[in-house]
């Protein structure tokens, strides 16, 4: 099969990196990808950004299946597109994506079908908005209503700190367009969790191992927020009754919701959640893909062959499949450039690479890389590798992956020391 996988991230390249492994992989191509096809045999890159020049390569290339990696396609209707020209793709259409597309739409459809999340109010008008904020007092959540590849929420420890954030939104200076509305929420308090299912064609749903994500830029959850600064896998808050919990009180009322208004759900669908200290899930966000970083821990213990669960998806077949995990955790370090999430990196070249994959269990993903005319890799983002290993325990993961982390050199390299850090005290007990 030859399969086409849009996006250029550590999320981009370990789906491709798992997807080369099964049997049944001819070729994969990544659009526009990144330095990452120096280690992948069965990958190229190609540049493709836009959906008229996906359209033409599907049919030059007689593409067997798209996966699309990042929401901004999703939100644009590629799927429909693709669909509409008799090509396979996985993936939620246009009006499903909705629900990562407008924060204001999924609170209000959760609102319609009773999915725990927190209380929130929509505003367009900043004095209607101060007022409110005055009335619910800090700590506040805000977040501009479209996509701002996760950099559109801030929570708010004060009244000035959230009126500013409003202002700022409301304003359309820092967000444009998506920033036009804002949600307005109440603080949740405990643990976050990233929960990501396949949804099929029949709206069958198989969950994938939980994982949890580190957003803020700083150690100690310090710091902006950004598109997540490392991961580990499983996420050991959530415990099993928690888990049956999560399935029965949020995936399967939002599939069935989305299902009832017309809104047949299919592709990968991510709740953000926060399980609170008493043990109740309450939903942050949906996104209607995979995350990144969480993809790249979560595939070092996929066993399945992710090719084949996706075709299954697309048949309506999940039920029909099992899915096997490496009962080992996996943990994945993001190496960003210093200035992230502001700015980006340009051109550092990457030392060290082969040196961190030649460690036992230790796979180092790449994200903000590109190929140079001479051969070497230099660094094209704000997040710019994912050093990921596996380990008998998420201590030893961490230790692995910082190993990994240890052997590579870049200008202006920063990354997060504690990666993993809660999982660590829960197992010291
Ligand atoms: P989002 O983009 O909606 O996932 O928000 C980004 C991050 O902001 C989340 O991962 C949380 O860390 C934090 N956050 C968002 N909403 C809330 C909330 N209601 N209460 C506490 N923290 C939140
Ligand atoms: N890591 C969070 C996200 O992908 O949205």
């Amino acid at each position: 099969m030859r399969i086409l996988i849009i996006g250029g991230g550590g999320r981009e390249h370990a789906l491709a990196w798992s997807i080369s492994a099964s049997p049944r992989c001819e070729q994969v191509y990544l659009a526009p990808g990144n330095g990452c096809l120096t280690s992948l045999a069965k990958a190229k890159c190609v540049g493709l950004i836009d959906s008229p020049s996906v359209l033409a390569f599907l049919e030059g290339k007689k593409i067997d299946l798209t996966i699309i990696g990042p929401e901004a396609f999703l939100v644009d209707g590629l799927v429909d597109k693709i669909r509409e020209q008799g090509f396979r793709v996985f993936g939620p259409n246009q009006s499903a994506a909705q629900l990562e597309g407008s924060k204001a739409f999924a609170k209000d459809f959760m609102q319609r079908h009773l999915i725990p999340t927190a209380s929130h109010a929509t505003f367009s008008d900043l004095s209607e908005a101060a007022d409110y904020l005055r009335e619910r007092g800090a700590p506040i959540v805000i977040k501009a209503d479209g996509l701002a590849a996760g950099k559109g929420v801030t929570v708010a420890q004060t009244l000035g700190e959230a009126l500013a954030a409003v202002e700022e939104c409301l304003s359309g200076n820092k967000f444009g367009e998506a920033g036009h509305r804002v949600v307005i929420e109440d603080f949740l308090q405990g643990e976050e969790a990233s929960f990501i299912c396949m949804v099929d064609a029949r709206q069958n749903i198989l969950p994938l191992a939980t994982s949890q994500d580190h957003k803020a830029r700083n150690n100690g959850d310090t710091g902006p927020n950004t598109g997540g600064m490392g991961a580990y896998s499983p996420a050991p808050v959530v415990t099993s009754k928690i888990h049956d919990r999560i399935m029965r009180e949020i995936i399967e009322p939002t599939v069935q919701g989305l299902l009832a208004e017309g809104i047949p759900y299919t592709g990968f669908l991510y709740a953000g959640l926060m399980i609170s200290p008493d043990g109740s899930p309450k939903v942050i966000e949906f996104n209607v893909r995979l995350g990144d970083p969480e993809t790249q821990p979560i595939m070092m213990r996929l066993k399945s062959d992710l090719l084949e669960l996706i075709e299954a998806a697309l048949d309506g077949r999940l039920h029909e499949l099992t899915i096997e995990w490496d009962p080992r955790p996996a943990l994945g370090v993001v190496m960003a450039t210093a200035t992230y999430p502001e700015g980006s990196g340009k051109g550092a070249v990457i030392a060290g690479i082969d040196d961190a994959n030649a460690l036992e269990d230790v796979t180092v993903f790449h994200a903000g890389t590109r190929l140079a005319d001479d051969g070497s890799i230099v660094s094209n983002g704000g997040r710019v590798l994912c050093v990921t290993a596996l380990g008998g325990t998420v201590a030893d993961a961490q230790s692995k992956a910082y190993a990994g982390v240890s052997k590579i050199r870049f200008e202006n390299a920063d990354w997060r020391t504690d990666i993993g850090y809660r999982a660590v005290e829960r197992e010291k007990g």
